[in-house]
Order: structure tokens, then C-alpha cells, then sequence
């Protein structure tokens, strides 16, 4: 099955092409090749903002999508020109779909009806969870494609993204990428730590499609607190890897004791819940304390920070994984890049013979091959049956169903 994985729920434009095979029953027989991938990130537009706005981050959706979704189609090697013989009923009815998206309904007329039907049988499009605006791009396309193209839609749950990345071993490109490294398969129950700069939730998996969100932030994301603690440290948007960068220098200096010790907010609330407010709002206090402050003195509150991160995230995962027996922990989402959680996970999952899932940075990112996939996934399980026109933009959307 051919699938157009669509995805503009928060400052990623992404589309993919993918050809999906297997049974979600017998995992070792699934396959995913990707026929093209591209996404076009709004960092650099952002960053001008130091955050992401939902009014902005629509309009870069609604500006990028044709010219990405054109140079996908090249990249399959199916890019193919035919008459424009669209009716004026189709038209109008694009026109009313597209109707918010003034510039993306003209882009799309000029376009897609110029172009043959590629050969796609279904559309996965993130439904949620994400800022409405920005995921109203998105569906209102795959709309539009849908109506033109008589393609079915999946409407897709983001965060299931996530999760099914850990399936990158059975994800195969085209295009020269080295062929995957076989991975175990995930067993389950499985534990999910989902952290980016919109989420922060703690899933748990008793099989394909069978999620159970256990914890989540009761303020900020894990993401949005190493952005803020960036900007107050005069550091630029994204703030992530900038923090982990300095904090690095912290920790190769070897210094036993710092001068201060921030909060492990909740680490022992009993539940698997997070909040990452008050450990901003200690880091303001410590800055604004210190009054003028040092690079050296900005490196270790950088790497106090992430520390206290690093012990609360840590700490609810394996409090989760022992109640629940899992034996698989999988790690999504941009904040996964980090070398601190990364090490940490990587240490407790090796004492422990637990099988440990992070998707390389392309994967835990946000991007539309995890969107596709997740569409298969739901399709095949049967969980999900096609959806007509009438579905809409979920902002909380649950993996709850
Ligand atoms: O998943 P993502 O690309 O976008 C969404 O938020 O959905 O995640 C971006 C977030 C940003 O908050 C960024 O600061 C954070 O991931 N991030 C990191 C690192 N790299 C990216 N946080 C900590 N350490 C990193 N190395
Ligand atoms: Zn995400």
C-alpha cells in the first residue's frame, strides 16, 4: 500500500511517500520504504520571534506545502503533466476547502490539476495534537488532494507518530541511505517518553494502537523549558542544544561542587506526572540573584538544569517501567536528541536488559515519514476505517482514542 504521510502540526512542513507492506500482527514481516521524505523546517523564521506562533507558523504551512509536495512527487520519479481538464464544480469545492488558505487554494489549482494522479491509495494526515491553525493547513490539503484524486484519508494522531519511529529498523530508503541495522522487536508492554518542544508524556503501550498516556507535563513541555531557560540565559531559539552545548563545558571541567541546586520538580509525587514551570521560574530567580553573570556561572547553571531534567525524566520512566513490566523503552521527540538523556537511558536500559528505542534525529523530530507509517499502522489494525470529509483539527487530541 502506497501512503502520503502529511504532516503541519507545529513549525515542520513535511511530506512523505511511502510503500508499506506486512501484518502489525507479525511485526518481524512489516517494511516501509520510503519513495521520498522532505521537510522544510520554520526555525530560521521563528527564531526572529524566539518561539513558535501559531498565525505565523499557518502561514509558512500554507506557502511551502505545493513546492514541497511537487519536489516529493519528483523525487518518486513520478512527476507527470497532463491537460488541465478540471470542472468548475471540483474547483469550487477546492476553493470552499481551501477557502482560509487564500494563497495555498491558488498554488494548488495551478498546480495539481496540471499533474497526473500519482499512484498513492491513502493519505495520512496529522489530526492532532498540535496548534489547530498550523493543522488546518495540513488537512485542508489532504482535503483538497483527496476530492481531486478520489484518495482516502487516515486521519493520524502525532504522538502515535512518535512512537511508531521506533520502528526504524524496518524503515528502508531508496535513495542510498545504508539499509537499516536490525533492532529487536518492541515487546510489550512498552513504555513511551514522548519530549519535544510542544510534548511531554509518559506512554503506555500495551500493543500497536493500544496506548495509555500515564503522565504528562502539568505546565510546560520538557522542550519549551530548555527554550525558555535559553532565552534567559541570552541564548538563541532553539535553546536545546545550545544549553547542552555550555553545559557540556560545566561537565568537562570536572567541578565537584556548584554554587547552586535547582528543584527536581514531582520526582517524588508518587504518580507519572512532570512540571517544568517552577524549574524555569528557580532558574530566573538563580539569574536574577546572581545579577551579572559569568560564561562560567551560565555553563553550570546550563548543566544544573539539565541535570535536574535529565533525574525527573529518568526517574518516572523507571518508576513506570517497574510497575507496568516493560521491556521495551522507547524515546521520541526533538528533545531525545539530547546527549544527557540520551547517556542516561542508554545506562539504566543496558544494567537492566531492557530494549531501548531512539529514533535517529531525523526520526524524532517531527516529520511526515512517522505520520505515514502511523496511518499504516492504524489502517492495518483495523482500528481506524477511512475517514470522509468531515473530520477536523484536534489540538488536544488524545492517544486515548
Ligand atoms: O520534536 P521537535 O523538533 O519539535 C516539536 O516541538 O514538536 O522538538 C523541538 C524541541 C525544542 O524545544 C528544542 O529546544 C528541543 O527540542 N531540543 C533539545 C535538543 N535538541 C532539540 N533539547 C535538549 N537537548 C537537545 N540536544
Ligand atoms: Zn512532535
Amino acid at each position: 500500500m502506497k501512503i502520503l504521510g502529511i504532516e503541519t502540526s507545529c513549525d515542520e512542513t513535511a511530506i512523505s511517500i511511502i510503500k508499506a507492506e506486512g501484518d502489525i500482527k507479525k511485526p518481524e514481516s512489516l517494511r516501509f520504504d520510503v519513495l521520498a521524505d522532505a521537510v522544510l523546517s520554520q526555525i530560521a523564521i521563528h527564531k526572529e520571534y524566539g518561539g513558535v506562533f501559531p498565525s505565523v507558523a499557518k502561514r509558512e504551512h500554507a506557502k511551502a506545502l505545493i513546492p514541497l509536495f511537487k519536489q516529493t512527487l519528483e523525487k518518486t520519479g513520478t512527476l507527470k503533466f497532463e491537460e488541465n481538464i478540471l470542472d468548475k464544480n471540483t474547483e469550487e469545492q477546492i476553493r470552499k476547502i481551501l477557502e482560509r488558505e487564500a494563497d495555498l487554494a491558488d498554488q494548488f489549482l495551478a498546480f495539481i490539476p496540471t499533474i497526473s494522479k500519482p499512484d498513492i491509495d491513502a493519505i495520512a494526515v496529522t489530526k492532532g495534537p498540535g496548534l489547530e491553525p498550523a493543522l488546518w493547513v495540513g488537512i485542508n490539503f489532504a482535503k483538497a488532494l483527496s476530492i481531486i484524486w478520489n484518495i482516502p484519508i487516515i486521519p493520524t494522531n502525532h504522538m502515535e507518530g512518535h512512537i511508531v519511529s521506533a520502528l526504524t529498523d524496518k524503515i528502508f530508503h531508496s535513495d542510498g541511505t545504508p539499509e537499516p541495522q536490525k533492532a529487536p522487536e518492541v515487546t510489550f508492554p512498552a513504555i513511551a517518553l514522548l519530549i519535544s518542544g510542544g510534548h511531554t508524556e509518559l506512554v503506555l503501550i500495551e500493543d500497536w494502537t493500544k496506548y495509555k498516556v500515564i503522565g504528562r507535563t502539568k505546565d510546560d513541555a520538557v522542550g519549551e523549558a530548555f527554550d525558555k531557560v535559553a532565552r534567559m540565559l541570552g541564548l538563541p531559539y532553539p535553546g536545546g542544544p545550545e544549553i547542552s552545548k555550555i553545559a557540556s563545558i560545566s561537565r568537562n571541567s570536572n567541578k565537584e561542587n556548584l554554587e547552586f541546586k535547582l528543584p527536581r520538580p514531582m520526582i517524588h509525587s508518587g504518580d507519572y506526572d512532570f512540571s517544568f514551570s517552577g524549574l524555569k521560574t528557580a532558574v530566573l530567580y538563580t539569574v536574577k540573584k546572581l545579577g551579572e553573570i559569568e560564561d562560567e556561572t551560565k555553563q553550570d547553571l546550563a548543566r544544573e538544569f539539565e541535570d535536574a531534567v535529565v533525574e525527573v525524566l529518568i526517574s518516572k520512566t523507571k518508576k513506570a517501567q517497574n510497575e507496568y513490566g516493560a521491556g521495551s523503552i522507547i524515546l521520541g521527540g526533538g528533545v531525545s536528541a539530547n546527549k544527557e538523556i540520551r547517556h542516561a537511558f542508554e545506562n539504566w536500559t543496558k544494567e537492566n536488559n531492557l530494549n531501548l528505542f531512539i529514533p535517529n534525529a531525523k526520526l524524532s523530530t517531527d516529520n511526515a515519514l512517522m505520520i505515514a507509517i502511523a496511518g499504516y499502522i492504524e489502517h492495518e489494525s483495523g482500528g481506524k476505517e477511512f475517514s470522509g470529509m468531515d473530520f477536523v483539527a484536534d489540538g488536544n487530541l488524545s492517544l486515548e482514542n
